[in-house]
């Protein structure tokens, strides 16, 4: 039978993946350049300490977690071949000594997207749908688990981008991290794709009294839609962890999509280079890019308020950001 990532009845544990808490660092040359008046402080999930997994080593810690006291043994989740979700899914398999399976959208490239290629180096088999659409790979997953079933296996299925309760568990505990490092409220701003991770912290700012407004940076979908998503997904998560569930008006949704999920915007690339060249931080194209130069339009009004403090969450998404660059020189 495959194993699916809900709640088990247990509290969810970490597996001890990512070197927590990660830094909160000052970022005032960056703010200035932003024209913030405020203060802006950086959250370095790219600094998680795990493979290249930036923030997906908190959601990936619960589920390998969940995934080892089940008994599973092979691990199926699957994307694009460059998400870095799977990169992380493929390491943190090999981390366990458990097998990985991913399934990629689309048919093989000669040319293989850092991701992909360093998800082959930790060992993870590849399957592909064959189908430019990332949708497709949810179907392909089922049946590789009802194959692996087959063989005796006993798969742990994830969906894309690890978007389940328990995966969000990880960032419901990175609010209450947050919020230790902080002396009061903050505006946080957090790219957001599949939705897992802004879902865990809403559900995780909601437990701990509103004191942080949650917003998300929408990059793949339409902000209502990924709104919907993450309210169920916050909600499954606050159920998980046996506290407060979240409100509509607790999930805030920015369009940051720009030309579309994958290509760089204008905005995107400005906040890309001024956080470069101001302060040494390098975002990806992808997600971090598009979720910091949505910052001041989420800030609106606060943008001018020197008592204000934004957090900008780093995701990481290293590899994609080398692979903005390589694309560059082609
Ligand atoms: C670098 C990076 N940032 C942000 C996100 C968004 O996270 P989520 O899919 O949990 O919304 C992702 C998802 O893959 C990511 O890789």
């Amino acid at each position: 039978m495959a194993v699916k990532p809900d709640h088990t009845g247990t509290t969810p544990r970490r597996a001890g993946l990512a070197a927590l808490p990660t830094p909160l660092h000052e970022a005032p040359r960056l703010a200035e350049a932003l024209g913030m008046r405020g203060r802006l402080l950086l959250k370095r999930d790219d600094l998680t300490g795990f493979a290249v997994a930036g923030n997906k080593a908190r959601q990936l810690e619960m589920l390998i977690a969940g995934m080892c006291s089940s008994g599973a043994d092979v691990l199926v989740t699957g994307g694009t071949p460059g998400s870095n979700f799977c990169q992380a899914a493929a390491a943190a398999a090999a981390w366990a000594g458990l097998r990985c399976v991913l399934v990629y959208a689309g048919s093989p490239s000669p040319v293989r997207h850092p991701n992909q290629a360093a998800a082959v180096h930790w060992g993870a088999g590849v399957r592909w749908t064959h189908d430019a659409d990332r949708s497709s790979v949810d179907a392909v997953m089922e049946k590789v688990a009802a194959e692996l079933i087959r063989e005796g296996r006993t798969p742990f299925v994830v969906p894309r981008g690890g978007a389940t309760p328990l995966g969000s568990a990880g960032f419901h505990l990175a609010a209450a991290e947050l919020d230790a490092q902080l002396d009061g409220p903050a505006t946080v701003v957090v790219g957001t794709g599949s939705g897992g991770t802004l879902a865990g912290l809403v559900a995780g700012a909601v437990a701990l009294g509103r004191r942080l407004r949650m917003c998300g940076a929408s990059v793949s979908r339409p902000p209502e839609e990924t709104a919907r998503r993450v309210l169920e997904l916050s909600r499954g998560c606050a159920r998980l962890m046996g506290t407060e569930l979240p409100r509509e008006t607790d999930v805030t949704l920015d369009d940051a999509r720009g030309p579309g999920h994958g290509r760089p915007s204008e905005e995107g690339e400005r906040a890309a280079w001024l956080a470069l060249r101001t302060s040494g931080i390098v975002v990806d194209p992808v997600y971090s890019a598009k979720a910091l130069g949505a910052v001041t339009r989420i800030l609106g009004d606060r943008r001018s308020d020197p008592d204000h403090t934004t957090v900008f969450w780093h995701t990481g998404g290293l590899l994609d950001a080398v692979a903005g660059w390589s694309h560059d020189d082609q």
